[in-house]
Formats: structure tokens, C-alpha cells, sequence
């Protein structure tokens, strides 16, 4: 009922009142026919016919599992700030207050609301104790290993969430970079200062180093790269609607402008996560697989972690694994120089 009321208004914001009566009528005889309900029991009914296919060609036994969980309501994960408090302390605290909540399987900053709630309810959110984070998002210091003492480069920062992360679980790395689209910069600002961290902050194109880069490498990369958000619909249902096939080959064409635009700016022996909230394999193996063929100095590191499975090139969690939402990740780290001589040498 909520779904047509709001159609209905959608109506009149849109400027065609006329149509108000017409969307209404349609909608009411799909409640009376109980189209809602068939849509309930054969979940991936909602997915439009290419993505399923999408689904169908990247994971030919899960695509049905991946199209189900994607009409799951997602659950309110949080990530608690290790500067501030530990896991069980925050539990304790919310035990106290009568707030049920789940550990996290996936990492030891995550936890999950058996109720979500709004976020000025959440103990601790406006003081920077916690945020709302799914819990595959959090794998990413995991899986970028240590940074102690490094400089690091967050390309696809905003709203900043991830770099949020590894300033929360390194306090002593030697610099942490973060740029994303001016227009997208007062989001990492805003979380920025909740939380009480620091960074370089850059407005600019990262497939542009020689507008903001200062000409020394960084020691890890984070490319938390645009792409379809197929793996996140359960939490933007309107990816459905809105995305079309021929998106996928735009987002395919930035991915690989920004791994190939960073990679010089990583040190020989340094190492690049590339990561998207995907499930199909276009994006992701495939990236890497172009990735791979035209730079000769890259290799892939074999990750993992104790949810989701291997892909040839990284580590792909599917929505609802551990309860999480379907990320990509895949290591490139970059041959130290002599091997890269070594190896251009011998012709390969
Ligand atoms: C998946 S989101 C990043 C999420 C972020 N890492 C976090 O954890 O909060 C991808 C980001 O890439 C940014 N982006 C897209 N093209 C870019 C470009 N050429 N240069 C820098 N950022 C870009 C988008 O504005 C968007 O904020």
C-alpha cells in the first residue's frame, strides 16, 4: 500500500497529475491479483532478464541463490571504531541498554543489529564509536594487510567509509591519501570528522595522477572502483531499474583506466587492492585478466578469507555469505624492480 501511495504522489512531483488515477488503478489490481506475493515466493522473479543472466554466466550453480538474497531485506551492520572501544566492550555497552546484537563472522570490527534502527538511536554513532558498514566491506584492511609506517593511497574514497577503516585499525601509518570527485568530497569531510581522523584529502580524477600526485609512490593502493553494484541490490533495490547491459562496458572501460592510471604510482614490491561490490565476473577476473595481459610487472597474491570462495584472481563473496553483501577483491602487487628486468629480459 505504502509502494502506491507513493507512486501515486510520485505522480504529482513528476508534474503528470493525469496519470495519478491510471498508476493507481494499475497498482491496486496487482494487490488484488497477489503479483506482491508471487514475487515473494519466486524471489528472483525481480530481477530484470539480463542481470539474471548476468548472474547465470559469472556463477552458473549460485545465480539463483545471488537473485534470491538480492530480495532479502540486508542487515544493520556496524563497524566499531578499535581507536575507541573493542568489539566486546561495545557489546557489553549495548547488552546494558537492552539492544540484541549478532558477532560479525567475517571481521572483528563488525557486528550486526538484530533490529536495525535509525542512527541517532545507534549508542555511540554521533561520537564516532561506531558506523554502518557492511560486513564483506570491512575484509578490506584484511586483505591489504599491514600499512604500519606506509603510505597509502584510497583512490575511490567517498563516502569514505573503507579509508575510515584502516585509519581506525592503523594509527601509525606514515600517510593516508584519499580523492574521490569534488562533488562527492564533503561526504568523506562529514565522516572525517565524526570520527576524529585525518588524511590528505584531493578533489580530482584518480585516472589523473598528473593533476594531484606529488611524484612519490605509495606502498598500497586501495581501488574501490565504481561499478554495476550488483552485489549490493538487496540494499539498492533500484539498481534493478536504473542499470542497463550497456552500463557494464562503461564501468569495465573506468575500471581498467584506474587500475592502469594508479599502477605507476605504486613502489616496485607494493601492492594494489582492487575491489568492487560485484558479482560478475566482468568486472572483476575479467578486469584483472586485462589488467594482467598489459603489464608485465604485475602479479596476483592469493587471498582469502573464512567466507566466500576463490576466483582465478581473487576472492568474490557472494551476497548473504556470513551476511554479508557480494564484494570482489583481488591483490596485484607489483614485482620488485630486479624481477621486472629479469622478466623483460627473458622476453616474456
Ligand atoms: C564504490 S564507491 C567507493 C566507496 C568508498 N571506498 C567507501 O568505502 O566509502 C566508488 C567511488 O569512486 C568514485 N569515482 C568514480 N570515478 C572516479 C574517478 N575518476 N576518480 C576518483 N574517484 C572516482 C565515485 O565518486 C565513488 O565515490
Amino acid at each position: 500500500m505504502a509502494v502506491t501511495s507513493s507512486s501515486v504522489d510520485a505522480c504529482t512531483h513528476l508534474k503528470r497529475p493525469s496519470y495519478r488515477s491510471l498508476v493507481n488503478a494499475v497498482l491496486r489490481k496487482h494487490l488484488r491479483q497477489g503479483g506482491h506475493k508471487r514475487l515473494d515466493q519466486n524471489g528472483y522473479a525481480a530481477t530484470p532478464h539480463w542481470l539474471l543472466n548476468e548472474f547465470r554466466q559469472s556463477w552458473p550453480d549460485e545465480w539463483q541463490q545471488i537473485a534470491t538474497e538480492s530480495n532479502q531485506r540486508p542487515p544493520q551492520t556496524l563497524r566499531v571504531n578499535h581507536r575507541q572501544l573493542t568489539r566486546g566492550a561495545y557489546i557489553t555497552e549495548l547488552c546494558r541498554e537492552g539492544i540484541p546484537v549478532s558477532i560479525s563472522p567475517l571481521s572483528s570490527s563488525a557486528l550486526t543489529l538484530h533490529r536495525p534502527r535509525p542512527v541517532h538511536q545507534i549508542p555511540g554513532f554521533s561520537e564516532g564509536v561506531v558506523s554502518i558498514q557492511d560486513a564483506a566491506a570491512q575484509l578490506v584492511p584484511w586483505f591489504l594487510g599491514p600499512v604500519t609506517g606506509q603510505r597509502v593511497l584510497d583512490a575511490c574514497a567517498a563516502p569514505g567509509s573503507k579509508a575510515c577503516h584502516l585509519l581506525e585499525s592503523e594509527p601509525n601509518m606514515a600517510a593516508l591519501w584519499a580523492i574521490d570527485l569534488p562533488e562527492r568530497i564533503p561526504l568523506i569531510e562529514q565522516n572525517f570528522r565524526r570520527l576524529g581522523v585525518e588524511a590528505v584529502l584531493l578533489a580530482g580524477d584518480a585516472s589523473q595522477p598528473n593533476a594531484w600526485w606529488d611524484g612519490e609512490r605509495f606502498d598500497a593502493i586501495l581501488v574501490d572502483a565504481p561499478c554495476s553494484g550488483a552485489g549490493v541490490i538487496r540494499r539498492h533495490p533500484d539498481i534493478r531499474l536504473h542499470r542497463r547491459p550497456e552500463d557494464l562496458s562503461a564501468s569495465v572501460a573506468t575500471q581498467i583506466k584506474l587500475l592502469s592510471a594508479l599502477w605507476t604510482l605504486l613502489k616496485p614490491g607494493g601492492r594494489l587492492l582492487y575491489v568492487t561490490c560485484s558479482v560478475l565476473e566482468q568486472e572483476n577476473d575479467r578486469v584483472v585478466d586485462s589488467f594482467l595481459t598489459n603489464h608485465v610487472d604485475a602479479q596476483t597474491k592469493k587471498i582469502q578469507s573464512a567466507w566466500g570462495r576463490s576466483t582465478r584472481h581473487g576472492w568474490q563473496l557472494l551476497p548473504g555469505d556470513g551476511g554479508g553483501d557480494g564484494f570482489y577483491f583481488a591483490r596485484l602487487e607489483r614485482r620488485p624492480d630486479q624481477q621486472q628486468h629479469a622478466i623483460t629480459s627473458t622476453g616474456l
